[in-house]
Parts: structure tokens; C-alpha cells; sequence
């Protein structure tokens, strides 16, 4: 196991995906928690990630100094280095604000941190940050690169393993970066790399059992991969203790509702209780227009349905959710100060507390794509694993304005179509997700030799890596004109579509 203390770079996540994508388990931890953690996970090496402050500010953070008493091997990274530096006895300059370039290094001594990778005297691109910088160096440590500003680049400790890096290897920008990554997880730490989806599932499997003993479970399933993936290795784990309920809210995709259901009752027999709530969903949400409206009865419907249920079948312990990685972080990058509330997000939240249940979440501890792949190891069809984030207000969202079944029904058939021609070109594993929205709009057209007065639907793909930020993606115009040209002609209702070019920020994915 490796340890990541993160002193709030933006790019702290980068580093646990290298390391993971080593086969190693790693875990983030806030610096003010970092002791703790130390102490419970007894990790074999540690990194220090970057930060935005200035190791010369009274008050910026440090690295718990037991770490460096306790003998593992640590990488320090752009702040992580220089709080390194400071802790053992060198001198920091202090510091400008943090700013990132381009830059060479030259590679100045042996290193077991380039072994392989880059030899003595070459040199190579990375990814610099400036702001302080080393004026001596703690004793025991030495020069290993310099660069044109940084004479201090690289240092190293080789006999007590330590490294200081003042560029970020974790980052693509640095194209040797994970390279280095991997020497010093595999060579240095000594770490073998045997960190695989199917020991997360055993061990998983041992801890949901320890966690529940003869307890009752319930799980909410949304349709989507994450609870999907979460109700199979909690199924696995302790059988029918396990009861999966799957509200309707009638604001699924096309035929949705039944690929959720055969996936549970036929392809692994696992007790689903499927209800549908359509008629109550869409009968609160009859004349709602304004979307954070729409949101909360939704997120308010949701529980009260999902209560009712649960009680029907007699209550339980606990309640599963498919919480990810990216959710429960508690990075220090995010707590820079208010934020707006942009959405109200629908999720199970409140349902805790309200029924008295305690929390199993066994996909805490990965990313999206380690989902997928925990998914495939489960043995859940490809169709399903690899399937674009669905929101859990669903299609209401993609229907600005009043929400009625007809309009739903179109939406969701152009829908369909667009993820249909998407498949057909062979673009849906390229896209982060694609959908079509219905405009509350009608505009003239001519079919045949009549007119029509119909809606319009506009088409959404974006690419992302985690949802946060997104471009819209680069259809060609013969694909856009063909899925058009399908579209108007296959659904009903419908006489014009359009194409969203607007990324994120400025627009969200959603419309909503
Ligand atoms: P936005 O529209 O905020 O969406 O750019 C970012 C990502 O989050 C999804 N999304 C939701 N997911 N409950 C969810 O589970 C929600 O209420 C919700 N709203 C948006 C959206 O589909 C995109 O992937």
C-alpha cells in the first residue's frame, strides 16, 4: 500500500490513478489527517503531492514528521518536495505564486528513480512548477537533474530513499512521468504489483460479510453502472440478506426499466423489487418548469417511494450505495472556500438517517473505470458496464419545461436513434456521454408537400474524464446530417434537430 498525503495540487488524483494503474493500492489523505492514516495503514512508501501555498507561509501545511522517523521510502512532488526539504534540514526560498511550464531536466546523476528511463546526462521534457525553490539541500541529499531555472530539480536521498521532485510526474504532460512513477513504486518500495479487481473483490467480499453478519441490506438501483456493480458483490458476498429495489420514476431511457430487470431476476437471480412509480412522479411534476424544482421533488419523491418500500418488505439494516472514489474524497483541492450551488444533485442522501440505517458502500475506494472493470470481473454484460453516466433526475432534465408522457415519448425514442447511430460508427466508447434533449419549441417545417409544426430536439455529446469539465465532441457533419435526417424521419413529433457545441464550462452537460 502507498500512502498520498495531498497538500491540495488539482492534479493529487493523477497520482493515485498512476499508482493504481501499477497494480499497487494507494489511498489519498488530507495533510491534517495524514498521521492518522499513517499510523492505521502502516503504507510501505508515501508521496507527497503538490500544493498552492508556499512552504515559506506561517501556517503552511507539513508532512507529519513521523513519517520521515518511520525509514519507508517518499517522493515528494513540486510542494511535497519543498516541504520535504524544509522538514529535513535544507532551505527553501520562498515563493511566488505556483505557475506550471514546460521545461527540460537534465539528468545529472544515477538514479533508481530513472532506471530504465532515462540515463545520465539526457535530456527530458516535464512538466515544471515554479514557486519556492531549494537554496541548500538537507543534508544527505544530492543533485540528480537540474534545469535551466531549477538547479534543484531533482534531489534524492538514495541510501534513505527519499525524492524531491519540483515538476509532476504524474501528469501526461510529463511524458516519462508514470515511467518514474512505477520505479519508484515497483524498484523503490519494493511493491509487486499484484493489486488486481479480483483480490477487490475477495477482499471486498470479506468485508461487506464482516460489516453486516446476519444483517438485512437494501439497495436502491438507479439503472446505472454503480449500484448495478455494488448490488452484484454485495449479492455475491452474503446472497438473498441482499434485497434490490428499483424505483420507476418513468423518466428512463427507452426500455431501460426492463434491461435492469432482466439483468437482476434472469441473468443473476438476485430479489429485485421493481416498482412503478410513474404515475406519482409524473403526476407531482405535472406544470413544473423550473429545473432545481424539478430536481428536489424528484430527490423528495424518490425517498418517500423508496421508504415505502423498504418498509414493505419489512425494513433493514443497512442501506448500499455505489459511492465512488471521486465522491467521498476529502481533498484538500476542493475546500477552497463557498461554493454556489450550480445543481441539487438527486441522490439517495437523507435516506440514512431518516430509516436509521448504517451505510455499506463497497466502490468507495475506486474510480469510474475501476467500477467497469469490477463490473466485467463480476460478469455484467458489456452492454451494461460500459455504459454512459445516466443523472438520476433522468430525462426530466432533458426536457426543459413542463414534462408530459408525450413529450417523454419522443424524447426518448430520438433518443434512442442518436445512441443507435452513435454505436453504429463506433463512437461510443470515444464519448463521455451523449443524449438528446427536447426543446419546448415548436418550429415550422415542410415533409412532403405539407407543412409541420413540430419540436425540436437538440443532440448532446461531450468528452470528460470525470464530469467536472467537458468539450462537446467532434461529430463530422455527414454523421450529424445522417442521425438528423434518421431522427426526423423515425420519431414522430419531431421536425428539426440541432447540435450543441457549447463545452463545460461555460454550459453543463445537462440542460439542467
Ligand atoms: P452537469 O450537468 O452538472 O453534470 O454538468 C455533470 C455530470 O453529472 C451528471 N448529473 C447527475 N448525476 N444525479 C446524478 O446522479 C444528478 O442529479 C445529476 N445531475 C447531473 C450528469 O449526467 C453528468 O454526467
Amino acid at each position: 500500500k502507498i500512502l498520498i498525503v495531498d497538500f491540495g495540487s488539482q492534479v493529487t488524483q493523477l497520482i493515485a490513478r498512476r499508482v493504481r494503474e501499477d497494480g499497487v493500492y494507494c489511498e489519498i489523505v488530507p495533510f491534517n489527517k495524514a498521521e492518522e492514516a499513517f499510523k492505521e495503514m502502516k503504507p510501505k512508501a508515501v508521496i507527497l503531492s503538490g500544493g498552492p501555498e508556499s512552504v515559506h507561509e506561517a501556517g503552511s501545511p507539513r508532512a507529519p514528521q513521523l513519517i520521515f522517523a518511520s525509514g519507508v521510502p517518499v517522493m515528494g512532488i513540486c510542494y511535497g518536495q519543498m516541504t520535504m526539504a524544509a522538514q529535513l534540514g535544507g532551505e527553501v526560498e520562498g515563493g511566488h505564486h505556483r505557475e506550471f511550464g514546460r521545461a527540460d531536466v537534465e539528468v545529472k546523476a544515477d538514479s533508481k528513480l530513472f532506471e530504465d528511463v532515462w540515463s545520465s546526462g539526457s535530456k527530458n521534457q516535464v512538466w515544471m512548477s515554479h514557486g519556492d525553490r531549494i537554496t541548500r539541500m538537507p543534508p544527505g541529499f544530492s543533485v540528480a537533474g537540474t534545469s535551466p531555472n531549477a538547479p534543484f530539480a531533482i534531489i534524492q536521498d538514495e541510501k534513505r530513499k527519499y525524492y524531491g521532485l519540483m515538476f509532476h510526474p504524474e501528469v501526461v504532460h510529463t511524458p516519462d512521468g508514470a515511467k518514474l512513477i512505477r520505479n519508484f513504486v515497483r524498484k523503490i518500495a519494493g511493491l509487486t504489483g499484484d493489486w488486481t479487481m479480483r483480490a477487490f473483490r475477495e477482499e471486498e467480499i470479506a468485508k461487506i460479510r464482516q460489516q453486516v453478519g446476519k444483517g438485512k441490506v437494501i439497495c436502491g438501483l438507479s439503472g446505472g453502472v454503480d449500484s448495478a456493480v455494488a448490488a452484484v458483490l454485495i449479492h455475491e458476498a452474503i446472497g438473498d440478506q441482499l434485497t434490490c429495489v428499483f424505483v420507476d420514476h418513468g423518466l428512463l431511457r427507452l426500455d431501460e426499466a426492463k434491461t435492469v430487470v432482466d439483468l437482476f431476476r434472469h441473468h443473476y437471480n438476485i430479489p429485485l423489487v421493481h416498482v412503478d412509480a410513474s404515475k406519482q412522479f409524473l403526476g407531482e411534476l405535472e406544470g413544473v418548469t423550473d429545473p432545481e424544482t424539478k430536481r428536489k421533488t424528484i430527490g423528495r419523491l424518490f425517498i418517500e417511494v423508496f421508504e415505502q418500500e423498504a418498509k414493505k418488505i419489512g425494513g433493514a439494516d443497512f442501506l448500499a450505495q455505489g459511492t465512488l472514489y471521486p465522491d467521498v474524497i476529502e481533498s484538500v483541492s476542493f475546500t477552497g472556500g463557498p461554493s454556489v450551488t450550480i445543481k441539487s444533485h438527486h441522490n439517495v442522501g437523507g435516506l440514512p438517517e431518516r430509516m436509521n440505517m448504517k451505510l455499506v458502500e463497497p466502490l468507495r475506494e475506486l474510480f469510474k473505470d475501476e467500477v467497469r472493470k469490477l463490473g466485467r470481473e463480476l460478469g455484467l454484460p458489456e452492454i451494461f458496464v460500459g455504459r454512459h453516466p445516466f443523472p438520476g433526475p433522468g430525462l426530466a432534465i432533458r426536457c426543459p419545461g413542463d414534462i408530459t408522457r408525450d413529450k417523454l415519448d419522443i424524447l426518448r425514442k430520438a433518443d434512442a436513434v442518436y445512441i443507435d447511430q452513435i454505436r453504429k460508427h463506433g463512437l461510443y466508447d470515444d464519448i463521455w456521454q451523449a443524449f438528446a434533449v427536447l426543446l419546448p419549441v415548436k418550429t415550422v417545417g415542410v415533409m412532403g408537400d405539407g407543412r409541420t409544426y413540430d419540436y425540436v430536439v437538440g443532440l448532446r455529446a461531450v468528452t470528460s474524464t470525470d464530469g467536472m469539465t467537458a468539450d462537446f465532441y467532434q461529430f463530422d457533419m455527414k454523421f450529424l446530417g445522417e442521425t438528423a435526417t434518421r431522427i426526423i424521419n423515425e420519431v414522430k413529433g419531431v421536425n428539426r434537430v440541432v447540435y450543441d457545441v457549447t463545452s463545460k464550462p461555460p454550459g453543463t452537460i445537462e440542460w439542467e
